[in-house]
């Protein structure tokens, strides 16, 4: 076996924090070390550099600073949102209806079905089509009087899919009801205005986007009533209580920036990069299929489906030859099954076990996908030579 770098291809799962972003970190670890809350000098220059952090995420995203919430991550955002809006809905005595679709994140769709199997409400999953995008007028249909939310995706984490989201929010507004995207996927390479997204409620989460793991955002539009989905005191504007992560915050707005700054050439670059494995790979590989949407697709995803051999199988091969890739497959070795989302688009077994995803960023070079499309072909091969799943042409 050839020695070769170590391939990182995995940035849908975490990526490296920008050294830009360590640096603009550095000073409140033991420096400006303050509680925000407190109310000494302390306490203020952390406070300034809390604010300041605020100011510069709401400017990111269009909106009013005290329209920021902090939170510990992207999964304590989407909890916040949907739990929040839930239970400021029941306080009220209105609805008990929720619109999701069937391919959100855990954080946003077991949050959902923990409100219906312990709260009562009722939870519309709306399906997708072969490329895991929602149909807006499927969320015109499935409106009831008593629907008290809305949420779907900005961009799928395992296909890359770009839903409909500034449509869907209009269908929302319509109608009064609030609407909440899981950006998560999104933070580093799509436009994030929230006005133009027609969303009231948006989550995002810093190490997504080569900032620090353990610091999220959820937008929260003015006017919008949340119940916290934590208790305790009142930070955060009594959104979220908790000392706040002042180091962790200052890094998130700073990624935040920093990826905004270069994003089209970047993103036109990671398209490149994207579109030369996708041809590659569809050429030198029988039975493969892009997943996700041809063209409406995150630009550093290349995700696929590769008939009759294990996802997890394909990934540790490539493991030992230095490439780190993902399966969308919630498999255990030995007992392949297809991820949620595969099957929510329709894909049959035998192609949903085989789900791979290679995710590109800002390290990658030409020649790493290179290295995938020496790799994967002949991997694929010996597998479907030993694989129970069946060569081409099998079940
Ligand atoms: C779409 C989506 N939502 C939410 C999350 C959860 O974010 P975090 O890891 O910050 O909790 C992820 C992380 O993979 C994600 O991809």
């Amino acid at each position: 076996m050839k020695t070769r770098r170590r391939i990182y291809l995995d940035h849908a799962a975490t990526t490296p924090v920008d050294p830009r972003v360590v640096e603009a970190m550095a000073p409140y670890w033991n420096e400006i070390y303050g509680n925000s809350a407190s109310l000494h000098e302390f306490g203020r220059q952390a406070a300034r550099a809390l604010e300041e952090a605020r100011a510069q995420v709401a400017a990111e995203l269009n909106c009013h600073p005290t329209e920021i919430v902090f939170t510990s991550c992207g999964t304590e955002s989407d909890n916040l949102a949907l739990r929040g809006i839930a239970w400021a809905a029941r306080k009220a005595g209105r609805g008990h209806h929720i619109i999701t679709t069937a391919i959100e994140h855990h954080a946003v769709s077991h949050t959902a079905e923990q409100l219906r199997d312990l709260f009562g409400f009722e939870v519309t999953f709306l399906p997708v089509d072969r490329y895991g995008m929602v149909d807006p007028d499927d969320v015109r249909a499935a409106l009831r009087k008593e629907t008290i939310l809305i949420s779907v995706m900005y961009a799928n984490n395992e296909v890359g899919t770009i839903q409909p989201i500034a449509e869907i929010g209009r269908i929302a507004r319509e109608h009064q009801i609030p609407f909440h995207t899981d950006a998560v996927q999104a933070g580093g390479t799509l436009d994030l205005d929230v006005q133009a997204l027609n969303v009231d409620l948006l989550a995002l989460s810093a190490h997504k986007f080569y900032g620090p793991k353990g610091v999220g955002v959820l937008y929260v539009r003015r006017g919008i009533k949340l119940v916290p989905a934590l208790t305790g005191g009142g930070h955060e504007r009594g959104h979220r209580p908790g000392t706040v992560n002042v180091a962790g915050i200052v890094g998130l707005a700073t990624a935040l920036r920093l990826t905004r700054t270069n994003r089209e050439e970047e993103n036109a670059r990671l398209r490149r990069l994207r579109d030369r494995l996708i041809e590659g790979l569809l050429e030198r590989i029988p039975d493969i299929q892009l997943t996700g949407h041809p063209t409406q697709r995150l630009p550093h995803n290349a995700s696929f489906a590769i008939r009759g051999v294990d996802g997890e199988a394909l990934l540790l091969g490539l493991d030992l030859e230095g490439i780190a890739a993902s399966t969308g497959s919630a498999c255990t070795t030995g007992d392949p099954e297809p991820s949620f989302v595969l099957r929510a688009m329709g894909l049959p077994y035998e192609w949903g076990v085989g789900g791979l995803r290679f995710t590109f960023g800002h390290q990658n070079r030409e020649e790493d996908v290179d290295a995938v499309l020496e790799v994967l072909p002949p991997l694929v091969e010996r597998l479907r030579e030993m694989s129970p799943i069946g060569a081409p042409g099998g079940s």
